[in-house]
């Protein structure tokens, strides 16, 4: 579904992706590991469009989609979840997936003359629909609570509603279990495993959890200092040589991390 290939992010005389090239299958949920600072964040940035790369090649279904602007990849259904920004704090978690665009058609000056009442059907489209994700994530309890001022996790869980709102494809998950409790943890990777059993996304996931990881995750992708070292399942990453080489060398708390939950 998606080829990133011989792909480079410099910043200055940093390579912080430096010729990394990998496949995602469609229909899987891929992780990607990697010590602090290996350029996972970095990849999918670049892969969503945030950064411009310096060099190399990102395709989905063939197509060539390098350098294209977010918006543009959220219609192909490409999508990089973010914090809910600040702003959208005080208004309400409906109102937040509401928000989404999807092609409502409310904006436009012929809309507002001629369409009132296709708007007012839309917008009751839009709420359904909005509850209708806030039902499948379990959250229906928040819908009218401020964004601003639900818990961690469920913030977390209104991030991934968004994706819902949309015809979603693949989606990139940048550790949406950090600073979050056990237990949303687990709702957390209960909605992205249906999401991809009952909806074909397909999901690429940067946790540091390993065992996260483990209860979600084939194949795992293994980074290190801007390099793509391995692909495998989580026990084949977990033996391999440049991979233990690579969280070694970046200190025996990232060891810890690599081995927690074998
Ligand atoms: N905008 C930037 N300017 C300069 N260096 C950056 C920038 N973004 C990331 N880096 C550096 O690139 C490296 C990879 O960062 P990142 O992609 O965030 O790694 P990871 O997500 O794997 O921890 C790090 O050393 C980081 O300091
Ligand atoms: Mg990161």
């Amino acid at each position: 579904m998606i080829v990133v290939d011989d792909l480079h992010k410099h910043f200055g005389g940093f390579h912080a992706v430096d010729g990394a090239s990998l496949e995602i299958a469609e229909g899987t949920i891929t992780g990607l590991i990697g010590p602090n600072g290996a350029g996972k964040t970095t990849l999918f940035n670049v892969i969503a469009g945030v950064l411009d790369p310096t060099s190399g090649r990102v395709t989905m279904d063939g197509e060539d989609i390098t350098g294209l602007p977010p918006h543009t990849l959220f219609h192909k259904g490409l999508l990089r979840t973010f914090q809910i920004a600040h702003e959208f704090g005080s208004m309400t978690c409906r109102e937040n997936l509401m928000m989404v665009p999807g092609g409502q058609s409310g904006e436009t000056l012929w809309n507002t003359w001629f369409g009132r009442r296709r708007i007012a059907d839309e917008e009751r489209a839009l709420r359904a629909k909005a509850d209708e994700v806030m039902e499948f994530l379990t959250i229906e309890q928040i819908a009218d609570l401020k964004a601003g001022q639900v818990s961690g996790g469920q913030k977390k869980l209104l991030e991934l509603g968004r994706t819902m709102m949309v015809d979603a494809k693949i989606v990139f998950l940048d550790e949406v279990g950090a600073g979050v409790n056990r237990t949303l943890l687990y709702t957390i990777a209960d909605a992205i495993k249906r999401l991809n059993e009952e909806r074909g996304y397909t999901f690429v996931v940067i946790e540091h959890d390993m065992e996260f990881i483990d209860r979600l995750c084939d194949p795992v992708i293994c980074m290190a200092e801007g390099k793509v070292l391995a692909q495998g399942t989580l026990d084949e990453i977990k033996a391999n040589e440049q991979v233990i080489e690579a969280y070694l060398g970046t200190g025996l708390k990232n060891k810890d991390k690599l081995e927690a939950g074998a």
